[in-house]
């Protein structure tokens, strides 16, 4: 299986194990990582709304509980009419563990329907150059 299938299948088991009961919006997200194994997260909601987390927050909790230390790869999947993209905050977290190179695949549960770079979905993001005085 080629890597985009693999991230595909795995983010859509993450996607199908959601726990959403109060957006009913399940979302999966499978990270291609630089010790070549893939990990997978899905959004945790909560009863006090703001405790929530995100897919691709499980996703690298999981990545780095794993030992990898770098993001290749990130596909984020929901069954959504347009297409999902990671929100503020996880472009954020994505940036933290990645290049301006890294692929963004967004998929609908027909496939991968577009592939962005990070670059591309967050051109200008906090970095540890701005704790510089
Ligand atoms: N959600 C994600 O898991 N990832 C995103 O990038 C966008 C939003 C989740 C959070 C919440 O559980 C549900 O989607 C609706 O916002």
């Amino acid at each position: 299986m080629n890597i985009n299938n693999k991230l595909f299948s795995t983010a859509l088991e993450a996607c199908n194990k959601a726990y959403a009961p109060y957006s009913d919006f399940k979302v999966g997200a499978a990270i291609y990582a630089d010790n070549l194994q893939v990990y997978s997260g899905c959004n945790v909601e909560n009863i006090s709304f703001p405790c929530g987390t995100c897919a691709e927050a499980g996703a690298i909790a999981a990545m780095i509980n794993g030992g990898a230390k770098k993001i290749i790869e990130i596909l984020i999947i929901a069954d959504s009419r347009t297409l999902i993209k990671p929100c503020g905050a996880c472009l954020q977290r994505i940036a933290e563990f990645s290049t301006p190179e890294t692929l963004i695949h967004l998929a609908n549960l027909k496939g991968i329907q577009k592939t962005l770079s990070l670059k591309q979905l967050l051109p200008e993001n906090f970095s540890a150059e701005e704790l510089t005085k």
